[in-house]
């Protein structure tokens, strides 16, 4: 997409307008909106081939995180999510964020690791130069699984070998480490550990037991960054509230693990609007979190000279936009359309920015006013909705519910009732 993302006031729209404006920008055809507008959209007999024992299908809102502009691209952002409140602070963050130049987000190549799991070798040392000498072989019985990813510039590129030492003694872990290209990439490394395990108990004499990808994906890293104009934020003082929430953070585990939960609100949402696999997403990042040998904050924050805020988020982000639910799932594919990202790269490069803005929200929110104003605005226009007001008489009743502290259907009725009788 190389419109803006700037949708001033998208929020206060009725659906159909906000699919109106969605369909031009991201050039949708008629039956992808009829997609987005059909809650049966996941049709029965494809969940059945999706799942075992399937019984229906569970929905959830799709919504479009508006200004965000990262590597100087505008892009729509596509969230699913249950929780109010996360994707309108991913769009206010995102429009702090674009005032100071927006965010810069890169990834490394996406590569994936394969453990297996060889025990029972006499010399483990041995073991571990046999191994390294075969490498080109074993790289070669890997490769001979997947010629197209070979072809794509993808397939296994190196391995490593490390000695563990565990409760049932000391055992080799070799790591093939996979180029997957635009694939999450977990069936290709399955199918190749799998593979390659005869030949290395050949070779050592071994036994392999385990044959499986790896979720803490520290080769496979997106990093974004930011700089938000203290003038934007409220003040110096703003930043400085801030940079106190990350020491909080950098100090606590408790509260490194709800700091990092606000920062997966944005990446998990994206990734279950594009299909992909979220409970790999969290555990890669939170095993990332404790690499150290203690559980931090993802993201830091700092004050530049000027006297700006400056945050970076790095984690790994293993997603793809082919093959799994990516391409199966109807909606995921709508969704993937309308972000307009070409590679699975640049999908990391968008999830770990909006993993940013949510933080940055968050963070805003919590040591200036606290979240819950901002829950109980939302909340009021439900209600106000509920009672069945419309356009201007929705932001007029929010607003007299939350002045009086009377945020209920009955009063948001009478407030209507009044406007509507005084004309
Ligand atoms: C709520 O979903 C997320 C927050 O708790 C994150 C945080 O505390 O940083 C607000």
């Amino acid at each position: 997409m190389n419109k803006t993302s700037r949708l001033p006031g998208f929020y206060k729209l009725p659906i159909i307008e906000r699919l109106k404006i969605l369909k031009e920008l991201a050039e949708l055809t008629d039956e992808e909106v009829g997609l987005l507008l059909n809650t049966g959209s996941l049709p029965i007999d494809l969940a059945d081939r999706m799942i075992e024992n399937v019984i229906g299908v569970f929905h959830l809102p799709f919504a479009i995180a508006t200004n965000f502009l990262i590597n100087e691209k505008d892009y729509l952002v596509p969230m699913v999510i249950e929780e109010p409140s996360v994707v309108a602070a991913a769009s206010n963050a995102a429009k702090m964020v674009r005032q100071g130049g927006g965010f810069k987000a890169s990834t490394t190549p996406p590569i994936m690791i394969g453990q297996i799991q060889l025990v029972g070798v006499k010399d483990l040392e041995e073991a571990k130069e046999t191994i390294i000498g075969e490498k080109d072989k074993i790289l070669e019985i890997a490769n001979e699984k997947d010629p197209l990813l070979v072809k794509l510039g993808g397939g296994a590129k190196d391995l490593e070998v490390r000695t563990i030492n565990s409760i049932k003694g000391s055992m080799l872990i070799v790591h093939l480490l996979v180029d997957v290209r635009d694939a999450m990439g977990a069936n290709i490394v399955n199918t190749m550990a799998e593979a390659v395990a005869p030949y290395i108990e050949k070779i050592t004499g071994g036994r392999v037991y385990l044959r499986i990808v790896s979720n803490l994906a520290v080769k496979r890293l997106a990093r974004a960054e930011c700089i938000v104009p203290k003038e934007v934020l409220g003040g110096e003082e703003v930043v400085d509230a801030i940079l106190y929430a990350y020491a909080f953070a950098a100090a606590d585990p408790y509260r490194a693990a709800t700091h990092n939960k606000g920062i997966m609100n944005g990446v998990i949402a994206v990734a279950l609007a594009t299909g992909n696999d979220t409970r790999a997403l969290e555990a890669g990042a939170h095993a990332y979190a404790a690499l150290s040998g203690k559980y931090l904050p993802l993201s830091t924050w700092e004050k530049t000279k000027e006297g700006n805020l400056k945050g970076c988020l790095e984690m790994p982000i293993a997603v793809g936009i082919v093959g799994g639910a990516t391409r199966s799932n109807p909606l995921a594919k709508v969704a993937l359309k309308i972000l307009g990202v070409k590679t699975a790269n640049e999908l990391a490069e968008v999830m770990v920015s909006v993993g940013l803005a949510n933080n940055l929200a968050a963070l805003k929110a919590l040591a200036t006013e606290g979240i819950q104003k901002g829950h109980m605005k939302l909340h009021a226009r439900n209600i106000a909705i509920a009672a069945g007001a419309k356009g201007k008489l929705i932001d007029i009743i929010v607003e007299r519910m939350i002045k009086e502290g009377k945020i209920r259907l009955d009063r948001a009725k009478e407030i209507l009732d009044e406007l509507t009788k005084s004309g």
